[in-house]
């Protein structure tokens, strides 16, 4: 658990310095090919959406959706992104919720809350708090956010069962989870699921759709959607495996159409209004 936390945390201390001095923002498969960018972290958001924010924050990201599109942000909620690198979509989230509402990003890497809280100076956001700590450890009180929204972020965690509760716990009753990961679809034998997570960047591993649906659940969530959207090719990811020594014609009947990127959605049931004096006690 701790040697992943390290990896990851060093691998994107790594990632923000690039693109605090004008870097690439590829830090998975396309950090090792020419030419920028890859098929998982290009074309995520609208013009209409990034024309507001400062170029140095649209630059910085590093996701694989667009959660702020599936959450149905509404002015005054509360919203805490999960892994919130260059904070992207906490910036747009904050425009969503406006001056009544707070959108908070909670990051392990120093580096990258730098980058972050300079992209939060550029953009003039007063609604918007960085929080340095862990997602399996939220440094926020129970039953204090309307919405827990996280890109690309939970598939790096050694330990994804304490990051749902604790998601779970800081949500209010009726809040909402809404979520981009990468996940896999189905059996993917280990050493090539290993292959493509390297290309994916993961360190720690997707999770196959129908675990990670059971993983909420079993934190306590209802109405569990998970929706892929993106789904890969193997000539996405023939020049990384390639020059990793991988049979790549080998792997492609195995690999094709297994992994994706999805939206994740769940909520946390409403709390239930008083019917009486039991349950009032
Ligand atoms: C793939 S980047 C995604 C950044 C951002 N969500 C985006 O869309 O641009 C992963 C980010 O999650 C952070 N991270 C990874 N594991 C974490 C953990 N266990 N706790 C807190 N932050 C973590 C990293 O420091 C990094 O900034």
């Amino acid at each position: 658990m701790q040697d992943i936390k390290e990896i990851v945390r060093e691998k994107y201390g790594q990632a923000a310095l690039r693109l605090s001095s004008g870097g690439s923002s590829c830090c998975g498969a396309a950090a090792a090919l020419d030419g920028c960018c890859d098929p998982i972290t290009s074309n995520l958001y609208d013009a209409g959406q990034t024309g507001s924010l400062p170029e140095a924050a649209v630059l910085a990201s590093l996701g694989c959706g667009n959660p702020t599109a599936l959450a149905e942000l509404k002015p005054g909620e509360t919203v805490l992104d999960l892994g919130s690198g260059g904070g992207i979509d906490v910036l747009l989230s904050a425009k969503r919720v406006g001056p009544t509402g707070k959108a908070y990003g909670l990051d392990m890497t120093d580096e990258m809350l730098a980058l972050a809280r300079e992209n939060q100076r550029r953009a003039g956001a007063t609604n918007v708090e960085f929080l340095k700590g862990t997602i399996e450890s939220i440094p926020l009180p129970d039953n204090s956010v309307d919405v827990v929204i996280s890109n690309c972020v939970i598939n790096l965690s050694g330990d994804k069962d304490v990051v749902l509760r604790e998601a779970f716990r800081v949500l209010r009753p009726g809040g909402r989870f809404a979520v981009s990961d990468v996940i896999v679809r189905g059996e993917v034998p280990a050493d090539i699921r290993r292959s493509m997570e390297l290309w994916v960047g993961c360190i720690a591993g997707a999770l196959e759709e129908k675990e990670f649906a059971a993983k909420l659940r079993a934190a306590g969530f209802t109405d569990v959607e998970v929706e892929p959207w993106r789904v890969y090719k193997i000539d996405d990811a023939r020049a990384f495996l390639t020059e990793s020594g991988v049979d790549v014609d080998r792997l492609a009947p195995l690999v094709e159409d297994k992994f994706a990127s999805a939206f994740i959605r769940a909520r946390k049931a409403a709390a239930k209004s008083c019917c009486g004096p039991e349950c009032c006690a």
